[in-house]
């Protein structure tokens, strides 16, 4: 007999509990992916929420060892989107019925790049008469810098803590001060206090990560109550240190089931947060957003950045849709979501219902 409806049930979701979900094997795994589904169904529907996701700039002051556009990778061609192509990108956005942006960047704090996203903001705000939403996710920053940002527009905010065991975190990061687990956390504290809906996240099947940390991942992002939360699996890229350890890696499919597992669970756990559907599923599985969409997640990020930056934002690789149009990305999902008996609303900025619930 399955021990997975029981521990659902009663709600038991202890570090213990939590693992043995993660753990489900064979009939078990549909178990949980229908209970999840069910959770899903009840709290938000088949409605998908859309953020046009437009990569401002792989410039980055980190050093992060899995990451492809980490500072030292001299191999990574740089480059910055002007101000006008932003805009331009947005309006696209705007126009075709995303209601919503998902800004995400390489983390720079100093004071050009901040003025560049406010610039950002304060054009896109007023070209699209304040109706298009925008998530930033531009890193750790001060407090000053998320409320002037949160001021011009910006409503949620993700910053993923990667991985939220201390020492795990450490292993995959340079240890100096610009790459601190608390500082990391304090951001978090620091986006909640200044207004925003805020979501965070972890890779999934990284090199050293047990079930143990995974669990307790999750268990981070209840006790944080976060509004939102994007996590995929974690995909080597060769010219990063943690590529050193690839043949420690579960092999793809592992890394897929357990993202979804991740999901699912997360879902039954935090019923009205938002949860992305994350290109890493896509590059990982050919279906894997949609496969996310039917056990939990509600949000697709389909890229609009301009064509000729895409390829330079590789944080991993193999990633797909390298070579899309803004246009070919946004129909590829729509056609994707009939398929599964989902559905966007045109112009609905998706909040998180869980922000508002509080
Ligand atoms: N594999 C999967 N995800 C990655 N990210 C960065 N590098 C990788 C990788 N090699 C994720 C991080 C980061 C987000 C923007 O992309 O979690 O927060």
């Amino acid at each position: 007999m399955s021990i997975i409806p029981k521990i659902i049930r009663e709600e038991k979701f202890t570090l213990e509990t939590l693992i043995d979900l993660l753990m489900a094997k064979g009939d078990d795994i549909q178990i949980l992916y229908r209970e999840a589904a069910l959770v899903k169904l009840k709290y938000i529907g088949r409605k998908v929420s859309m953020r046009g996701l437009i990569e401002l700039s792989n410039k980055c002051a980190k050093d992060c060892y899995y990451c492809g556009i980490r500072k030292s990778n001299t191999f990574c061609s740089r480059y910055t989107l002007s101000v006008e192509e932003v805009v331009e990108t947005a309006v696209f956005a705007y126009k075709s019925g995303i209601g919503s942006l998902a800004i995400q960047s390489g983390e720079l704090s100093n004071s050009v790049f901040i003025q560049y996203i406010s610039e950002i903001l304060t054009r896109i705000k007023t070209e699209t008469q304040g109706k298009l939403g925008v998530t930033l996710s531009c890193g750790e920053q001060s407090e000053e810098t998320y409320k002037e940002w949160y001021d011009k527009g910006a409503h949620r905010y993700l910053l993923r803590i990667e991985a939220s065991n201390p020492k795990l975190y450490q292993k995959i990061h340079p240890n100096d001060k610009l790459h601190n687990h608390q500082d990391r956390i304090d951001a978090l504290y620091r986006l909640k206090k200044s207004g925003y809906q805020v979501g965070t996240g972890v890779m999934i099947g990284l090199p050293f990560q047990t079930y143990e940390d995974l669990a307790n991942d999750l268990l981070f992002m209840q006790e944080m109550d976060i509004d939102m939360c994007g996590m995929g699996p974690y995909l080597e890229h060769e010219s990063t240190p943690l590529f050193d350890f690839k043949d420690q890696l579960m092999c793809k499919n592992d890394r897929y089931q357990l993202s979804l597992k991740m999901i699912a669970i997360l879902r039954i756990l935090m019923k009205d947060i938002n949860i992305a559907a994350t290109t890493a599923l896509q590059a990982i599985h050919p279906n894997g957003r949609m496969e996310a969409l039917k056990i939990g997640a509600n949000v697709l990020m389909p890229n609009i950045s301009p064509g000729s930056s895409r390829e330079f934002y590789a944080l991993y690789q193999n990633k797909p849709g390298m070579k899309d149009s803004p246009a070919d990305s946004l129909e590829k999902i729509t056609s994707s979501l009939d398929s599964i008996d989902h559905f966007f609303v045109k112009n609905d900025w998706g909040d998180s219902r869980h922000f508002f619930n509080r």
